[in-house]
Parts: C-alpha cells; sequence; structure tokens
C-alpha cells in the first residue's frame, strides 16, 4: 500500500516536471522572453499610469503568473493575459481562482504575436530588448487610438512615450 502511495507521488512530481521542462522548451523555441517577474512597485507605478477604469478591457502580453492581469482586475477590469509557456498558465489560472477574481481575469495559452489586440483599452507589456521593436511595431499598427500601453523596463525605439514612472512608460498612438 504504502509502496504504491510512493509510486503515485513519483508519478506526479515526474508529470510536473515534465510540463515545466517542455513549456521551458516551447516558450524558448516559439516565444524567446524569458520569464521575469515585475516586482510589487513596479506594478503599482503601471496601475497608476494606467488609469484603468471600471469595465475596461485590459491585457498583459506575456502574462507569466498572472500577477499583471490580477492587479488590472482588481482595478475592475476584464483583465485577459497571453502566456506560452503552459505551466504559468496553469499557475496563473490557479493565482486567479486564489484571489476570487474567476470571471474577471482570463489566462489565455496564447502567443500574443498571433493575436489581434485592436479590443483593448489598456495594453501592458514587457519588454526584452531584442523584442521591443517587433512589440512596438505590431501595437503601433493594430491597438485602438484610445488605448494606453504600458511599457515596463524598456522603452520603445521610435515612440516618444507621453509619461514614465521610473522604469514604466505610458504611450499613446496619437
Ligand atoms: C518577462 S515575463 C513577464 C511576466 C509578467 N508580465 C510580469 O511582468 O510579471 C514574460 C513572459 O512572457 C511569456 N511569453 C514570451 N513570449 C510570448 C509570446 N509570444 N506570447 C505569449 N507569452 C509569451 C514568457 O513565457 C514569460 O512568462
Amino acid at each position: 500500500m504504502q509502496l504504491y502511495f510512493i509510486f503515485f507521488v513519483v508519478l506526479i512530481l515526474l508529470f510536473i516536471l515534465s510540463i515545466i521542462l517542455i513549456s521551458l522548451i516551447f516558450t524558448t523555441v516559439f516565444g524567446g522572453i524569458p520569464y521575469l517577474p515585475s516586482h510589487p512597485q513596479r506594478i503599482e507605478d503601471m496601475m497608476q499610469l494606467a488609469k484603468i477604469k471600471e469595465g475596461e478591457k485590459t491585457v498583459d502580453l506575456g502574462s507569466g503568473d498572472g500577477r499583471i492581469v490580477i492587479a488590472m482586475a482588481r482595478k475592475g477590469a476584464e483583465a485577459h493575459g497571453y502566456e506560452l509557456n503552459l505551466f504559468y498558465v496553469l499557475l496563473s489560472k490557479w493565482n486567479i481562482w486564489r484571489a476570487g477574481l474567476s470571471g474577471k481575469a482570463f489566462i489565455h495559452w496564447r502567443n500574443f504575436f498571433r493575436t489581434n489586440l485592436s479590443s483593448y483599452d489598456v495594453i501592458t507589456c514587457y519588454g526584452i530588448s531584442y523584442l521591443i521593436g517587433r512589440i512596438e511595431k505590431k501595437l503601433r499598427k493594430e491597438v485602438k487610438y484610445s488605448a494606453r500601453i504600458i511599457a515596463t523596463s524598456y522603452e520603445f525605439k521610435n515612440w516618444k512615450y507621453s509619461k514614465k514612472k521610473d522604469y514604466a512608460f505610458l504611450y499613446k498612438k496619437d
């Protein structure tokens, strides 16, 4: 009986490890942005710049463990996150459930480069130097004129931010 239990636990651990490994390979091959969580103070700065209004539709591009999606949902938004890494998709769904925000915050296991972003009012993204140009190009082409875009860590190269708070930058399309 005890041996069966140990076998079962080992099997579960192996399953979890393989999900993490497959997800990491998947993200590296298809995404290229590693997981670096935003510091709580940075998230606070982003929320101050975003000025989210009740019922607005928001999105975090590469949502990791869901911390920004959760912060946006707490401000009253219908908050979405796109994430390639299955491990973080599952973890963020769990975090959303624990925060009591199911029905307000949604995580999609999807590549944000292959997602149309034109319906969002607020878009947040964690820029990585070698991808920031590609993200900038997509956003300038696709988002609606009233949208507020908050980039963190890196600024866009060809787009002047309208406001800045430490390493969080606010962009508007006009
Ligand atoms: C730097 S982390 C930021 C996590 C979170 N936004 C935060 O600030 O705490 C970037 C995340 O983007 C995900 N990612 C990378 N490329 C992606 C893509 N093309 N589509 C969706 N997610 C992607 C990675 O798996 C990683 O979890």
